[in-house]
């Protein structure tokens, strides 16, 4: 897998920085509240797991699954819930944690849907933020890496469902795409 790979955009030990810093702002912001932290699956998995442990309040957690994206590296502007919430946002304080803003379609959908489910408050945490492909505007509030406009995978994110267990952020060599 790991030959698969052309150069480490983000390492794991830069990972674990931007992580306990956004945790650790999130905290001071938070205080005295009990924020829903949303993961949207599956690519924010390993990195919501991370951050909730650098948060010192009580919480609580749920997960969202959105596609925009089928197996291709190219967003088809489609997007479609594929799995809801559990828990009521009505009131609460939401904390969506992402993977990276891409075109920013995806969060633009789900902003959307929350606001008309009453949320009190709903701010975006992502690990990388792309904002050269940006077609829909959505404001970030807490942002691990501005990234340039090429495909990443590992830690949490795929090409194909594949290089998610990835420790760090990484650069496909281009014939990963062209040989399949
Ligand atoms: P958006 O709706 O275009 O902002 O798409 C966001 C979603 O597309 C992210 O949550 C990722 O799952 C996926 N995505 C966007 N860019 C990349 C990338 O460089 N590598 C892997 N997945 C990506
Ligand atoms: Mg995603």
């Amino acid at each position: 897998m790991q030959n698969d790979i052309e150069r480490v955009l983000i390492s794991a030990e830069e990972i674990k920085t931007a992580t306990h810093r956004l945790g650790k702002q999130i905290e001071q912001d938070y205080q005295g509240k009990k924020p829903l932290v949303i993961c949207v699956l599956k690519g924010a998995i390993l990195f919501m797991t991370d951050l909730i442990r650098e948060i010192d309040l009580p919480l609580e957690i749920d997960f969202m699954d959105i596609s925009s994206y089928g197996d291709a590296t190219v967003s088809s502007g489609e997007v479609k819930i594929i799995k809801d919430l559990d828990s009521s946002v009505l009131s609460r304080d939401i904390i969506i944690v992402e993977d990276i803003v891409d075109t920013g379609r995806t969060l633009n959908y789900l902003m959307q849907v929350l606001n008309t489910r009453k949320a009190n408050s709903i701010r975006i945490c992502t690990l990388m933020n792309k904002p050269e492909r940006r077609v829909v505007d959505v404001e970030v509030d807490y942002v691990g890496f501005k990234v340039p406009n090429e495909f990443v995978v590992g830690y949490g994110l795929d090409y194909a469902e594949v290089y998610r267990n990835l420790p760090y952020i990484g650069v496909l060599k281009p014939e990963i795409y062209t040989d399949k």
